[in-house]
């Protein structure tokens, strides 16, 4: 598999996703509710998924595509090799509200859920990032490394809170309270996979989030891994398929196993 071709491939078609968000922008259109009011869907949405997954099943038809608003598609499960994720818009609350802060994030990985290839395209900025496993990662091209600071004091987190969080008390609080008085800043910006992708850059020192789903985070954590930090559980684990697990732990490396005690040990 020309991993190479695949990723310059995909990061036109992250490009042209992004043109299509942006022809919706500044149009009026009806939001939709999906699980509750804070689970939105728009016509941008659902345009912007149709060219990326057509693009991709026509391309892959041995590959099986998982879209955020249309669900599997394409070969199998059971028969495809390769998967491909996909979230059209990851940041719909802030594309609703015209706040300029989202993302195409586009994952190819293998069957066992290890990302081989992430393109994440912040049409706002016109600001691509990118990765192929063992081959490293780049922002508009230039290669690029997570941040070299070591003390959570001097750290800049980022987080997000899940769509449940009015009904369930797991809604990340209790975390987000621990990290705040330990911190430089702690953001909540509304977009996973830039929030990844600002990790892999060293804007921030690191991310967690739970309740969150594979479209959300494949192609981020690879930009991570690929740029030299570390991805794992908030238990500082890597099993098996533990990037369908819904809670992810992203940083520069070196103030990893400060984030776990601080997600694992509540009196910290
Ligand atoms: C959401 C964003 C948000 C995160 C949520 C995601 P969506 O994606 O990434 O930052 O906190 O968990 O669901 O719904 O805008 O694609
Ligand atoms: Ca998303
Ligand atoms: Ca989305």
């Amino acid at each position: 598999m020309d991993l190479q071709a695949i990723h310059d491939h995909v990061i036109q078609l992250a490009r042209r996703a992004g043109a299509t968000i942006m022809d919706f922008y500044d149009r009026p259109f009806k939001e939709m509710t999906k699980s509750n009011a804070a689970d939105i869907v728009t016509p941008a949405d659902k345009a912007t998924e149709t060219v990326i997954v057509s693009d991709l099943l026509a391309h892959y038809p041995d590959h099986h595509v998982v879209g955020e608003e249309g669900g599997g598609q394409g070969a199998e499960v059971h028969t495809a090799e390769y998967f491909w994720y996909v979230d059209p818009i990851d940041g719909t609350n802030n594309f609703a509200n015209k706040i300029p802060h989202f993302s195409t994030s586009i994952a190819l990985a293998d069957k066992d859920l290890n990302p081989l290839l992430g393109v994440i395209y912040d049409p706002t900025r016109d600001e691509l990032f990118s990765a192929i496993k063992g081959d490293g990662a780049w922002v508009d091209g230039e290669a690029m490394r997570v941040s070299t600071t070591t003390d959570l004091s001097q750290s800049i987190v980022v987080s997000g809170f899940p769509y449940i969080k009015w009904t369930s008390e797991d809604n990340n609080l209790a975390e987000w309270s621990r990290f705040v008085v330990r911190v430089r800043g702690a953001r909540r910006t509304g977009s996973a996979a830039l929030d990844a992708a600002y990790v892999a850059c060293g804007r921030f020192e690191g991310y967690w989030e739970r309740h969150i789903n594979s479209w959300d985070i494949a192609a981020g954590a690879l930009l991570v891994q690929e740029a030299g930090g570390t991805v794992t559980n908030y238990a500082g684990e890597t099993p098996p398929q533990y990037l369908d697990q819904r809670e992810i732990l992203m940083s520069n490396g070196h103030i990893h196993q400060d984030m776990v005690k601080l997600l694992t040990h509540s009196s910290m």
